[in-house]
């Protein structure tokens, strides 16, 4: 069994097998991500070969604290003053390139920005920390699949060519960070996440555009429509879910004569739906008696509306 528990031995194993540019996958307050060394380019590729990826999207670099991530990307006030308030957490900033980066090329899917994140979740800290290398780290599913939130749905997507999946049980966000483009004149929510539009224009004192608001070529490729779909059809907005479909309901009032087959959070707790939506998504993705997956309206406020831009993505693939 390759799911290991998390203690100074098997730290010291996985950040041994990631210098050694072989891959680990390790939990974060978000999602599990599938880790390898950013500054290693045959590392890099193992990633997007192992996820079955089918195109070269940019990679969330992670890295333990900002003196690291200054030594590859060009910091700026943005990132400075986002940093005091939200890192380390799940926010991740693009930012340019410093010249001579040790980043491998493939890891900014040959652009000129760097995706950056300071992980809060203790064991990532840890791995970076016993590594000393930033760690270019995807969401340790299968492409085109949802994002795992525990050791054993890396497991089921990843377990026959993972040699290490470190434990650190239930993520306690459930969806991934939110990124947000410092590259250029203009700022860009490019992923919604738990720590929303409203407190990045609030630390920053400006306004900032979302990727709606931005015509033209697509800035995050990896923000592609289907990237968060079950095997399953889903549908989303359903008050009533139609005969032989699984309901994933929200708050307490579910409709009369449908049989909640899962609840988000029955007490219409945005932060728990969010904690549970991957896992509710997979579970009833895994029934197979379902013809499809019916969901609830979400409000659309707060992180229902990170929660709502994966679903939208879930419906369409
Ligand atoms: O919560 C998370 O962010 C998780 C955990 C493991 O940290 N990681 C994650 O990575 O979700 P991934 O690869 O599944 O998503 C990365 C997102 C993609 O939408 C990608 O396009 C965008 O970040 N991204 C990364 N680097 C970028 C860059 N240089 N420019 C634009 N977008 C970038
Ligand atoms: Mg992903």
């Amino acid at each position: 069994m390759n799911i290991l528990p998390v203690n100074r031995t098997t730290i010291k194993k996985a950040a041994g097998l990631l210098r050694a540019g072989g891959l680990v996958a390790f939990p974060t307050e978000t999602v599990y991500g599938l880790g390898g060394d950013a500054t290693n380019d045959l590392a890099v590729a193992s990633i997007f070969s192992a996820k079955g990826r089918p195109q070269f999207n940019p990679l969330i670099v992670h890295v333990h604290d900002i003196e690291m991530a200054k030594k590859f990307v060009a910091w700026n006030d943005l990132a400075e003053k986002l940093s005091e308030k939200f890192s380390p957490g799940p926010l991740t900033f693009i930012l340019p390139r410093l010249s001579g980066s040790e980043i491998s090329l493939l890891a900014s899917a040959g652009g000129d920005t760097v995706g950056i994140r300071i992980p809060a979740h203790e064991v990532a800290r840890e791995l970076l920390k016993e590594a000393g290398i930033p760690i270019a780290a995807p969401s340790a599913n299968r492409s085109g699949r949802v994002s795992p939130t525990a050791a054993r749905h890396v497991y089921e997507e990843l377990g026959d060519v993972l040699p290490i999946i470190l434990d650190g049980g239930e993520c306690e966000v459930g969806i991934e960070s939110t990124v947000v483009d410092l590259s250029g004149e203009e700022i860009i929510l490019l992923r919604p996440g738990i720590i929303t539009r409203e407190q990045i224009e609030r630390s920053l004192g400006i306004c900032i555009s979302t990727l709606n608001d931005v015509s033209g070529e697509l800035k995050s490729p990896g923000l592609l429509a289907s990237h968060y779909a079950p095997s399953l059809p889903v549908r989303i907005n359903i008050d009533m879910p139609n005969p032989g479909e699984g309901l994933l309901a929200f708050g307490d009032n579910v409709p009369v004569g449908a049989k909640a087959t899962l609840n988000l959070s029955p007490n219409g707790d945005l932060k728990e739906a969010a904690a549970r939506l991957f896992s509710g998504l997979r579970e009833l993705d895994k029934a197979e008696e379902y013809s499809a997956i019916a969901v609830m309206p979400i409000p659309d406020t707060g992180i229902g509306i990170a929660i709502n831009d994966r679903l939208r993505r879930a419906e369409k693939r």
